[in-house]
């Protein structure tokens, strides 16, 4: 349990946050793929990026982590050695269902296993369109879940059209993709995040992108690069949220990832009435990142569906607690993907902040909440759920009592020095 509690608290100053998750999965992936040696800038060292090195150490490829700097040197993926042991990732959707991808062509054998959490999630999405390729994946209760076992098989190009909008689907689809024999499409109604693809060029890849569709020729083979990880912006948009709730806040965040597919944030605070500002912008060639200024502003309440949903699905725990505070209702619509995160993140929210007296109705596909309310302290679950836990230390800004989180390890999944920049950022005591 950790009690967090602020007395007339204020957000000041300037903040990197560390690198970001689905890009530090991609580089080790590629970087493990490819042969030679790929150095890594800004690597994420969370639990879950932690996971996939372990996963491809047990392949035979050698991973060298110094802090934030991780150098790979790999026999390229032809020369990798099958596992004596399980594989396991953790609480970690993204190493699971892309390892589908890149194992399912491999010539090796192995058996994916994961946490609680993670062997409840599902992963036929991704064994599905797999299959159609040739892959060979079995698990019990027809293989929807972890553990499953893959055997490395020759694949054949498939064209596919996504049923859901999930970039860890179509990463898994590409990965395969690149291993099999002919040309592989995928078809987006709603773009996801496109950092595979951009890696995947990177690394010396080609693909074809039209609209909404990518294709990738199949027996490419990979060469080591140097990949630099900009911030984290679903880390950022915690202490972004908070920066427009605080009276008084103002705060620049230094190089953090701002990827298109990724920033529906920036334009929700905007819509909320916040102050945000572009400072600067670079790395236009590969992930775009740059310095964001967030100001507090009267907020008030705003719809979020339709096609901005994938590039916030991550921020809308945080965004719900920020409609808290905003004046009239916020309606979040098409988002059913929360309900099979780490937790079911819509039963989550609307419990945890209704202990706290906000006003939240859960819907099938998201959330009415009704705001302003004020917040009364209160204990929270984070359900081991990473952004459930940041949103529960975060409420403690806007409330008028402590908050005391239960199970807040799990925030080191994604953002292990969370306590520590909240506690720099904010001029008011934070209690342990
Ligand atoms: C991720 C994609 C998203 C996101 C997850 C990371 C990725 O999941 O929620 O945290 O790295 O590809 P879906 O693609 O399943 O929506």
């Amino acid at each position: 349990m950790k009690t967090v509690k602020f007395d007339k608290p204020l957000l000041k100053g300037s903040l990197k946050v560390p690198g970001d998750k689905s890009i530090s999965h991609r580089a080790i992936m590629l970087g493990s793929i490819a042969e030679g040696r790929t150095a890594i800038k800004g690597f994420l060292d969370g639990e879950d990026c932690l996971r996939t090195i372990d996963i491809f150490k047990r392949l035979g490829v050698s991973i060298e982590r110094n802090g934030t700097d991780v150098v790979i040197e790999s026999p390229g993926m032809k020369n990798w050695t099958s596992p004596t042991e399980n594989l396991y990732a953790g609480n970690s959707g993204t190493t699971a269902r892309l390892m589908l991808g890149i194992l399912a062509g491999s010539a090796i054998t192995s058996t994916l296993t994961g946490d609680d959490s993670l062997s409840k999630r599902p992963m036929k999405r991704v064994t599905t369109p797999l299959q159609s390729m040739g892959a060979s994946v079995a698990g019990e209760e027809g293989g929807d879940f972890l553990p499953l076992t893959i055997v490395g098989s020759k694949l054949e190009g498939i064209d596919y059209q996504m049923p859901v909008a999930s970039a860890q689907v179509k990463s898994a689809i590409l990965f395969a993709g690149l291993n099999a024999v002919g040309e592989t499409v995928v078809r987006e109604d709603t773009v996801s995040r496109d950092h595979t693809e951009r890696m995947l060029k990177q690394f010396g890849a080609k693909l074809k992108q039209d609209g909404n569709t990518v294709r990738i020729q199949g027996g490419q083979l990979l060469e080591g690069t140097c990949v630099t990880v900009p911030g984290d912006i679903s880390s950022a948009a915690f202490f972004m949220a908070a920066a427009a709730m605080v009276e008084g806040s103002e705060v620049e965040f230094i190089d953090v990832g701002l990827n298109p597919t990724r920033t529906g944030i920036i334009q929700v605070l905007r819509q909320m009435g916040a102050g945000v500002e572009i400072l600067e912008k670079h790395g236009e060639t590969g992930e775009p990142y740059g310095v964001v200024k967030v100001t507090q502003a009267r907020l008030e309440g705003t719809e979020i569906s339709g096609e901005i949903i994938p590039t916030l699905i991550d921020e809308l725990p945080i965004i719900a607690l920020m409609a808290t505070q905003a004046t009239g209702k916020t309606i979040i619509k098409d988002a059913a993907e929360l309900r099979v995160k780490e937790t079911d993140r819509i039963a989550a929210v609307t419990d945890e902040l209704t202990k706290l007296g906000a006003k939240v109705e859960a819907t099938e596909d998201g959330m009415i909440i009704e705001g302003p309310t004020s917040l009364s302290g209160g204990e929270l679950k984070s359900y081991g759920d990473h952004r459930i836990g940041m949103m529960a230390a975060v409420a403690a800004l806007v409330s008028d009592g402590p908050i005391h989180i239960e199970d807040p390890s799990c925030i080191a999944i994604s953002y292990p020095t969370f306590f520590d920049h909240l506690s720099q950022l904010v001029t008011a005591g934070i209690e342990e």
